[in-house]
């Protein structure tokens, strides 16, 4: 079955699984690892400048075979580079190293100190053609209405962390109302916790024969979230690509429902020291 597609508001199509690449730092084992993720078919890869393989994964991109317009690339801007002059010239940066001319997503990567001079210059290279979507990434509630007093586009996408032991549902309904895709970091919950090893999720799992991982993947599809699942190991890579070929019913949803949290294992959106410690340089 073809991967699934999310249209956001300008209607551009992301595919809603991914690769993400975070933490990918040996050269080849990323190459390999991107070039597999290509062979078993996707086409959406998200990346950071601060992940610092955004030259590997282009190379390993062009190496593939594909061509440009086949790909869904999306990156984010680092900390250090919001305002406006600075966002200018980081994706021309994140540009260079992934060899292309356009980026189909680009994401202000938390919300800092100058998000405003950021979405203004991102805005520009959006209409200039450079960036076909753009969004935000790790913004609260409240960082997405405080936009609202400058934004001319509104954030098209907001990349946070979610899985089934923190759903974000609130900030989940807040962007259905608002127009905005949901797009989930960590979906596996980074391997920080004892998800996979769930009974509700083992047993419905078994119900399938599937495992616990493409059962939360699956529940991050039937939410209509986009995910972009990150592996090294060439089994995993397609195993999690492996989720078109079930749906789950709305009574296994109703009992994933049950094994929320309500707890993030990752960043806190606004860490205050983590932002000025980042934003500097
Ligand atoms: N915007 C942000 O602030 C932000 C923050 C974090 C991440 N992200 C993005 O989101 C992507 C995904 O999040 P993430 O990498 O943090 O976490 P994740 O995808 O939830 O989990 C990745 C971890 O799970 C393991 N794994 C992958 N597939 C598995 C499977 N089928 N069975 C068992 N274990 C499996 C991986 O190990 P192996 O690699 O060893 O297989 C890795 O340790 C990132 O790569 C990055 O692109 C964005």
């Amino acid at each position: 079955m073809a991967v699934p597609t999310i249209v956001l508001p300008n209607g551009v199509e992301i595919p809603q699984i991914g690769l993400g690449v975070f933490l990918m730092e040996d050269p080849d084992e990323t190459s390999w690892a991107v070039k597999h993720a290509v062979y078993t078919g996707y086409r959406h890869f998200d990346t950071a400048a601060i992940y610092g393989n955004e030259e590997v994964l282009g190379t390993a991109l062009k190496e593939s075979g594909l061509i440009r317009e086949q790909l869904f690339i999306t990156s984010k801007l680092w900390n250090n580079m919001q305002g406006y002059e600075k966002t200018k010239l980081a994706l021309e940066e994140t540009l260079a190293k992934l060899g292309t001319d356009y980026l189909d997503l680009y994401l202000i990567h938390w919300y800092g100190l100058d998000v405003k001079g950021s979405w203004l210059a991102m805005e520009e290279l959006y209409e200039a053609g450079k960036i076909k979507a753009i969004g935000v990434s790790n913004f609260t509630i409240d960082h997405l209405e405080s936009m609202k007093e400058y934004a001319t586009i509104k954030p098209m996408i907001n990349q946070v962390e979610t899985h089934p032991y923190f759903p974000q549902d609130e900030l989940r309904e807040y962007m259905q109302n608002e127009g905005i895709v949901h797009e989930a970091w960590g979906p596996l919950s980074q391997g920080k916790t004892d998800l996979l090893l769930h009974p509700v999720l083992q047993s419905i799992a078994d119900k399938y024969q599937k495992t616990t991982a493409q059962i939360v993947l699956r529940w991050h599809v039937e939410r209509g979230t986009v995910i972009i699942p990150k592996s090294v190991h060439p089994g995993r890579i397609s195993e999690n690509f492996a989720i078109t070929d079930f749906t789950l019913t709305e009574e296994d949803m109703q009992e994933i429902a049950t094994i929320n949290m309500e707890t993030r294992f990752g960043r806190i959106p606004n860490d205050h020291e983590f932002i000025e410690r980042t934003s500097k340089g």
